[in-house]
């Protein structure tokens, strides 16, 4: 390539390309500073140089939101694959490196954060040079974060589809009616409709088990009166032990007060049913060796929760 086509490569730096990457994507310099802990009056400073390099803007402000200038656009298409090339060398080199040390980061679902911490501190143990960065959230944070290819596994509580991802069960997720275990329906047989003037406590949109829950009470024509609307598994467990209702949930998130007898599995035909955990990578992903590590340690571990619903079945 000759030298004149190389102004970029000359004057640009790969720190601007990714402050420039970042705006672009986040549509905001505030946004973009907090993801790459710069101040803002760094993060404009680095856009500044860029132009300058380039002698045309590469930002137009609409309202509130920044938006690419059709400059702009046809560096950030470039950018994008470059930061993705340089994220792809790394993982490489890593991956040579062994794991003498590394990061591994994962994002879980909220439901896995009940028996993923467990299996991340015996890895720990086995490889204390390797640290693990664990985020947690509902089923459309996680598909966010798989969109902008931010961790190196993720573990869902359905495959993610339309998504250029690996992904594989890698556990069972069993649903199921819970009550306090002073509510008048425990230890009775019910059918799902015997619910229906029942005070439901249910999860906020955007989460994976109240989708699932809505398809199937769909198909019972079952109408839950929803009481409160929650945000997260563990408010529903507290909305449960207060007796505010019943709800459907994830079993292994209620595992410790079923067993201490707070709360009661509900007997009701066609439940529990058994959803999955999936564990899901970017396809074409150079996962690091500790990463491969720790994906085995879940296989086990979701294994054996398998082996123990099987035995428990009736919970
Ligand atoms: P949610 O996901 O937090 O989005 O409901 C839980 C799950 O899908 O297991």
């Amino acid at each position: 390539m000759p030298e004149k086509n190389l102004l970029l490569a000359r004057s640009a730096t790969l720190r601007q390309l990714q402050v420039f990457e970042s705006i672009a994507r986040l549509h905001s310099f505030s946004k973009a500073a907090k993801e790459l802990h710069l101040t803002q009056p760094t993060v404009s400073m680095q856009v500044k140089k860029l132009v300058d390099v380039l002698e045309t803007p590469l930002f137009e402000q609409v309202g509130r939101k920044t938006y690419l200038t059709e400059a702009g656009l046809a560096l950030y298409e470039s950018v994008d694959i470059i930061l993705a090339q340089l994220q792809v060398a790394e993982q490489k080199i890593n991956h040579i490196k062994g794991f003498a040390g590394g990061r591994v980061k994962i994002s879980v679902i909220t439901t896995a954060q009940y028996f993923v911490p467990k299996v991340v501190h015996a890895f720990m143990d086995a490889y204390p040079n390797v640290s693990v960065v664990m985020r947690v959230g509902n089923k459309e944070q996680l598909l966010q974060r798989i969109q902008q290819n931010k961790d190196d596994f993720y573990l869902l509580g359905q495959p993610p589809e339309g998504l250029n991802v690996v992904s594989s069960q890698l556990a069972v997720n069993p649903l199921a009616f819970v009550a306090n275990a002073a509510h008048p329906l425990v230890g009775k047989k019910l059918q799902v409709l015997d619910l229906i003037n029942e005070a439901f406590l249910m999860r906020e949109s955007g989460s994976g088990i109240r989708a699932h829950i809505e398809k199937v009470f769909d198909e019972y024509q079952f109408q839950p009166q929803v009481k409160m609307v929650l945000g997260s598994n563990e408010a529903i467990r507290l909305g449960l032990l207060q007796n505010l209702g019943v709800t459907v949930a994830s079993i292994p998130t209620l595992m410790d007060e079923i067993n201490q007898g707070k709360l009661c599995v509900l007997d009701v035909a066609g439940f529990p049913i058994n959803r999955y955990w999936y564990l899901a990578y970017a396809k074409g992903k150079v996962l690091s060796i500790a990463a491969e590590k720790l994906i085995e340690l879940l296989r086990v571990a979701g294994d054996e929760m398998g082996r123990q619903a099987f035995i428990q079945h009736s919970y």
